[in-house]
């Protein structure tokens, strides 16, 4: 079976559908009124996609506006987008400040202590630190809770030193309680209607995962948005929206048989014996295991495709090899493609039939997928 995207084929590797990405971004942003700016999430390798090929296609899309979670992911980022917006997500340690300034991201801060010292920072370097400041709606993680937030603002409001560019939140469970969402949502609201309208103005004010677009409310305050799982094509929870906008997955996970093997009824297969062949069987064993991404819940529960057709894993998952019996494959040989996530004929492992066999979820799945693995891409432009 050969790959549409590169041959030789390496033992795993994943198939990054770069046209289905862009074709993701341009349903997304059709529904968007044209004042939200779009901000794509590329954090941790951009969700295992391969952060360099990802954002070279989102400015090829006309994207220049990037979220990552930490100062280093930052630099890579800048490294191939020089002129972007790149805001980082998550807090960022005292120790990482210079570089990420020097670098031009924009830092989220979420309390007072933090502002000061990059203010100070700022005077000593006779430079202007780029700050988001994020509020804390009911996550309980980065932010200022919501309540105290007016008191940041008069803090941020008398910081000259700084260049206070956006203010935001993150919703805790958009893609299960919109009640939730919108209570969040309101209490966001609430808090940015006390900053004072000439600062306001100028900030980019945003609160929408991929999720909260289901609720995405299209009224100003809010002029952007974060978009992560959604671009990479998975649909983070039920909804009209996401029907229409469809996504296509774009990252497919495929490996090999590495051997064949008949083995008689009663052998025990893998670590711990999880499992004992009742009959006589046809043993593949595959050049992949949890050392390259498939999850050991996936031990005895997951299947997989191999030349179209469903095989299940057998036996528990090992770090480098995974089972499968193979006796109803009668032309199975090595070197074939066996597909983990993905399409192989007309069948199909969909990412959430991977991680409901995996105990995992999409964002996980896709990020767990280990850097022993290449991404290969489709539909490079040169
Ligand atoms: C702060 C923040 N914003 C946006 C996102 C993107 O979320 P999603 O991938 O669900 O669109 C994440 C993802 O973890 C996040 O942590």
């Amino acid at each position: 079976m050969i790959s549409p995207c590169a041959a030789p084929l390496p033992r795993a590797w994943a198939e990054i559908n770069l046209p289905a990405f862009e074709r993701n971004i341009g349903k997304i942003k059709a529904t968007l009124p044209p004042h939200i700016r779009y901000i794509s999430v590329v954090k941790a390798d951009a969700y295992g996609h391969g952060v360099a090929h990802i954002v070279e296609r989102l400015l090829q899309c006309g994207i220049d506006h990037f979220a990552v979670a930490n100062a280093r992911e930052g630099a890579d980022v800048r490294y191939i987008a020089p002129m972007a917006e790149i805001a980082i997500l998550g807090p960022t340690l005292p120790e990482e400040i210079p570089q990420a300034l020097a670098d031009r991201l924009t830092v989220a801060v979420s309390d007072e202590h933090e502002i000061r010292a990059l203010a100070d920072f700022s005077r000593r370097q006779n430079c202007r630190a780029r700050i988001n400041l994020a509020i804390d709606t009911g996550m309980g993680r980065m932010g200022v809770w919501h309540e105290n937030a007016e008191k940041i603002f008069s803090v941020l409001a008398e910081a000259p030193e700084l260049d206070w560019r956006g203010v935001f939140t993150h919703f805790s469970s958009a893609d299960s309680s919109r009640e939730y969402t919108e209570l969040q949502r309101s209490r966001f609201l609430a808090a940015v209607e006390k900053i004072p309208p000439e600062l306001r103005e100028r900030l980019t004010i945003h609160a929408d995962n991929s999720a909260g677009l289901e609720t995405f409310s299209r009224e100003r305050p809010f002029n952007a948005v974060r978009v992560g799982i959604l671009q990479y094509g998975w649909q983070p929870a039920p909804g009209t929206l996401f029907e229409k906008i469809s996504p296509e997955p774009v990252l497919s996970f495929k490996t090999r048989v590495g051997l064949i093997k008949n083995l008689p009824a009663g052998t025990p297969v893998s670590y711990n014996r999880t499992f004992t062949l009742e009959k006589k069987s046809k043993i593949a064993v595959l050049t992949a295991g949890y050392g390259d991404g498939i999850p050991t819940a996936a031990s005895n529960r997951a299947e997989v495709l191999i030349g179209g057709r469903r095989v299940p894993v057998i036996g528990r998952v090992t770090m480098d090899q995974t089972l499968v019996d193979a006796s109803a494959l009668p032309e199975i040989s090595v070197g074939d493609a066996a597909t983990i996530i993905g399409e192989s004929g007309s069948s199909c492992i969909s990412i959430e039939e991977f991680c409901s066999r995996g105990d995992s979820i999409p964002w996980e799945a896709l990020v767990s997928i280990t850097k022993r693995v290449p991404r290969i891409y489709c539909g490079l432009r040169r």
